[in-house]
């Protein structure tokens, strides 16, 4: 099996191919952090949108996580046309992303809810799809993708939540703490006027997810499958049935049954 992780930045999940062990096994294990990583691993520079031509048909599997604030409105349906690409046919791609801020979301959080609105100012400036968790799944289809699911689960963020609420209020307020220099640098969108008034936001934000407990955000995973090959052609949707067959554990009964009623 072979796998690619598409902008893995500090390489914190692991591409399948390292090792056949069970993903719960690496969730807390050093190796996350590789300072020499496995020899079957290769890092390359390359871009989502626009991925090598020779990679076509290639991979059992690939996972992309958090691109939200890295591409823009017109790359998104581009890198799933590529990501589609480069999966054989049968593979799966896999991907995370989260819920982002909306603007007047907190309106009993005053320092994040000003945060948050300069936030959507620079997204909007710089024409980020933040909101691209929402389409995905019409994303995936006109890409080309087939069983397409989608997984939600909350993260709690803040001290009322224990451990993780304290990791996630860490994680999400760097995000935040990020995007000072761009949301300065453009002006503050007349929002945020210096370095010092951000700062006292950041600290006042911080405080506001630790004493005011509920704030959550959701992420999803997104799972889809590459048809075995393109619809219209008998053969294979023959050979997709197969696949479906073995992939659900069905009999060829059950599954012929579960399309009847589907199909009304
Ligand atoms: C928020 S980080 C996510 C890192 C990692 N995937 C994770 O979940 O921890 C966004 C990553 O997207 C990468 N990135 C930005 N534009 C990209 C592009 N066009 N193609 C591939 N990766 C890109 C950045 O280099 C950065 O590592």
């Amino acid at each position: 099996m072979s796998g690619r992780d598409l902008g893995y930045g500090p390489w914190i999940w692991p591409s399948p191919s390292t090792s056949r062990c069970k993903c719960s096994e690496w969730i807390s294990h050093p190796d996350f952090f590789p300072v020499s990583p496995p020899k079957n691993v290769t890092f390359q520079i390359e871009s989502v949108t626009n991925l090598p031509s020779d990679w076509t048909d290639t991979f059992t599997l690939v996972h992309q996580r958090l691109l939200m604030v890295a591409l823009q409105v017109p790359d998104w349906p581009q890198a799933l046309r590529e990501i589609y690409r480069v999966i054989r046919p049968g593979g799966y791609v896999q991907l995370g992303e989260s819920r982002p801020w909306y603007e007047e979301e907190f309106p009993d959080r005053p320092c994040t809810n000003k945060l948050v609105s300069a936030y959507r100012c620079l997204v909007r400036a710089r024409n980020l799809d933040v909101d691209c968790a929402a389409h995905m799944q019409e994303m995936l289809e006109e890409a080309g993708f087939v069983d397409i699911h989608v997984e939600e689960r909350a993260q709690c963020i803040g001290k009322w939540a224990g451990e993780d609420g304290i990791a996630n209020a860490i994680n999400h307020g760097g995000v935040l703490r990020g995007f000072k220099t761009p949301i300065l640098e453009a002006g503050g969108y007349g929002k945020i006027a210096s370095e010092a008034e951000y700062d006292a936001l950041i600290e006042g934000q911080a405080k506001e997810w630790d004493d005011i407990p509920g704030l959550k955000r959701e992420f999803y995973i997104f799972c889809a499958r590459k048809p075995l090959w393109m619809v219209g052609s008998h053969k294979w949707a023959w050979a997709n049935m197969y696949f479906n067959l073995y992939a659900h554990h069905v009999s060829h009964r059950e599954y012929i049954l579960s399309k009847l009623a589907i199909n009304g």
